[in-house]
């Protein structure tokens, strides 16, 4: 069973599953898991608030359960559903067969051989090897009314089901949330959570996070890839890479036998940092030099 006992154990935990997190991202899980409180995680896109989800459950020895938000999501997707096209078929066969006891009939139709658990029922179950981990994908892309119902499947951990009657967690699940925060989430849904925004990382800790990801690039590489990353994020850019991208250029660097980077090998692989062409076009011509250049400037020693 891994170690949580206290922040610096959290931390080697978390690096032990290739996870580098800092103080403040670990004190946020030592807290989250000691106290028992939901973890709110927003923060830019491709910064580690997905992984940590997923890494919590592997270091546990927990199920990992994902429910993956979009507009438009509703109880019947995130909760339960019953199977109609089953249902259909058994009402066809008991007319076939002609059955009559029509009670009988509809306390097995909604019965649990004809429920399909989505997520948060998934989550509600008990599970052998402790509470599960629940990752709630992207909260700000659903809309508030399912906020709402979150709010108040999150401060009970039951869900009811009209036709099988109330379903309570015995021990709650460890929840994990997520924003990109493309619209703010509301207070009273945060108010539950123990709440950390996840920046992008320091020079240092995106090193580590290279070393950890891709761990064949040599160190001279790496340090290119990242000053250049860095430098390239304090550029005015419609979508900034994060840290996935630095992981899979780097990765494209090694594909490609790069031993340095040049304004020529930027350019054949910035696919894979920069995904809007408007923010490609800007670094045609001599951006790529300059930012390389002002990128090797901030590696020399001061
Ligand atoms: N601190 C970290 N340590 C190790 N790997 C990391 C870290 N941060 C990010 N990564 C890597 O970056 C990848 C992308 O991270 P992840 O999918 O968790 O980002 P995200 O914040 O959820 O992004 P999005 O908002 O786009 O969903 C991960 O698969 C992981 O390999
Ligand atoms: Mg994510």
């Amino acid at each position: 069973m891994a170690d949580i006992s206290s922040i610096d154990a959290v931390e080697r935990t978390l690096a032990a599953q290739g996870y580098v997190s800092d103080r403040a991202l670990a004190t946020v899980v030592f807290l989250a898991l000691r106290l028992g409180r939901p973890l709110f995680l927003e923060g830019e896109a491709g910064t580690g608030k997905t992984e940590i989800a997923k890494t919590l459950a592997q270091a546990l020895g927990r199920r990992l359960i994902r429910l993956q938000c979009y507009e438009g999501l509703d109880a019947a997707q995130a909760v339960y559903d019953w199977n109609f096209p089953a249902q259909m078929v058994a009402i066809r066969t008991a007319e076939a067969t002609g059955s009559t006891d029509r009670d009988a009939l509809q306390d097995e139709l909604f019965g649990p051989d004809y429920l399909i658990e989505r997520p948060l029922l998934q989550a509600m179950r008990p599970h052998a090897e402790g509470p599960p981990v629940l990752l709630i994908d992207e909260l700000d892309r659903t809309d508030e009314p399912f906020e709402a119902f979150l709010l108040e499947a999150l401060s009970d951990f039951q869900v009811t089901i009209p036709e099988i009657g109330t379903i309570a967690a015995p021990e709650p699940p460890i929840v994990i949330l997520t924003s990109n925060r493309t619209r703010e989430v509301h207070d009273a849904l945060k108010r539950r959570c123990l709440y950390h925004w996840v920046d992008y990382p320091s020079h240092a800790r995106e090193m580590e996070i290279l070393a950890a990801r891709a761990p064949d690039a040599a160190e001279g590489l790496s340090r290119e890839v990242v000053a250049f990353v860095q430098r390239l994020r304090t550029e005015d850019l419609f979508k900034k890479p994060g840290v996935a991208e630095t992981i899979d250029w780097a990765k494209c660097l090694l594909a490609l036998d790069t031993l340095t980077l040049s304004p020529e090998v930027i350019a054949d692989t910035l696919g894979a940092l920069l995904k809007y062409q408007d923010d490609i076009q800007k670094l045609q011509g001599s951006e790529a030099k300059r930012l390389l250049d002002e990128a090797r400037a901030s590696l020399e020693p001061a």
